[in-house]
């Protein structure tokens, strides 16, 4: 499946060119689902679990821009230069070319095994302009979930990350080392630290996640997408609780709301 995933992604990291070798089976009922929650807090770690469980893609903001600076500099427009600028001092991508990225790949979010948005939206006025493009496509989103954790244990996972250049799989040094160092379990590929995981980029973006996306709990909350996860444990015991809280979620929510009403 994490292959399977690999390739799928070939539309969403790419953009409109991408075009996935292998489509992910329609699901009658898919989920689509945003995660939050502080960098570092686990969310691309428990988007590939989850796409592994739920079969939804793993849609993340933050693997486009990265996808794109492995590119030649002669192919990056002038926005994605400017883009890569704001992430490498670890500050947030101005709204409109996040949102033209977003935009231009919106046939993601109507693949039939659903999706897993990580990193994405990021502030209220991004989250408005998805809750209007859903809204107009006649989409809506499952759950939103928010993953919780002290800012002094979300520091140490930082500061231990390696991701591989290759196939983006998520490792750490002490809590997730790969069987051979420096080498991914995955695909082989080279394990590098994010530009973005130096300490003075960590404190920049922590300020930014307090500043602008806090403010999106509240926005989903009152929506009534909210569903907030402990991010403390081992990964799959986080999975777990996540997959429990989103099946109890959708019996909830499958309840109280008519099938016709649309809360995106
Ligand atoms: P992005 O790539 O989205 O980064 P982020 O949100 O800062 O989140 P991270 O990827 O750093 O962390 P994570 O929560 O996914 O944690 P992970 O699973 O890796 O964005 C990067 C940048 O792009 C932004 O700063 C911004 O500049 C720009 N950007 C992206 N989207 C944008 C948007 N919408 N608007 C504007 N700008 C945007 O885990 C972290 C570490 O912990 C790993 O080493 C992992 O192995 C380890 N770990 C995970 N779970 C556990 C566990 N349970 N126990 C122990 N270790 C664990």
């Amino acid at each position: 499946m994490a292959e399977q995933n690999k390739q799928a992604r070939a539309a969403w990291l790419e953009g409109p060119s991408g075009q996935c070798e292998v489509t992910p089976a329609t699901s009658p009922d898919p989920w689509r689902l945003v995660l939050l929650g502080a960098p570092g807090v686990g969310k691309g770690t428990q988007a590939d679990l989850l796409n592994q469980r739920l079969h939804a893609c793993h849609l993340s903001t933050g693997d486009v821009l990265r996808a794109a600076r492995s590119r030649n500099k002669g192919d990056q427009s002038p926005p994605m230069e400017t883009a890569l600028e704001y992430m490498r001092r670890g500050e947030l991508v101005p709204d409109s070319t996040v949102w033209d990225m977003v935009r231009e790949r919106s046939r993601c979010l109507h693949c039939g095994g659903g999706f897993i948005l990580d990193g994405f939206p990021r502030t209220v006025s991004q989250a408005e302009s998805l809750k209007r493009l859903m809204q107009n496509e006649g989409l809506s989103l499952t759950a939103v979930v928010n993953y919780e954790m002290s800012v002094s244990e979300i520091v140490a996972r930082l500061g231990g990350r390696q991701t591989c250049e290759t196939c983006k799989a998520v490792f750490h040094v002490t809590e997730r080392p790969p069987s051979i160092a420096g080498c991914c379990d995955r695909c082989g590929g080279d394990l590098h630290r994010r530009e973005d995981d130096q300490p003075e980029a960590i404190k920049v973006r922590l300020e930014h996640y307090e500043r602008s996306t806090l403010p999106l709990i509240e926005f989903y909350k009152s929506l009534g997408l909210l569903v907030p996860i402990a991010a403390t444990g081992s990964p799959e015991e986080i999975c777990q609780r996540t997959l429990s809280a989103l099946t109890m979620w959708r019996i909830q929510s499958s309840s109280i709301v008519a099938p016709s009403q649309t809360r995106t």
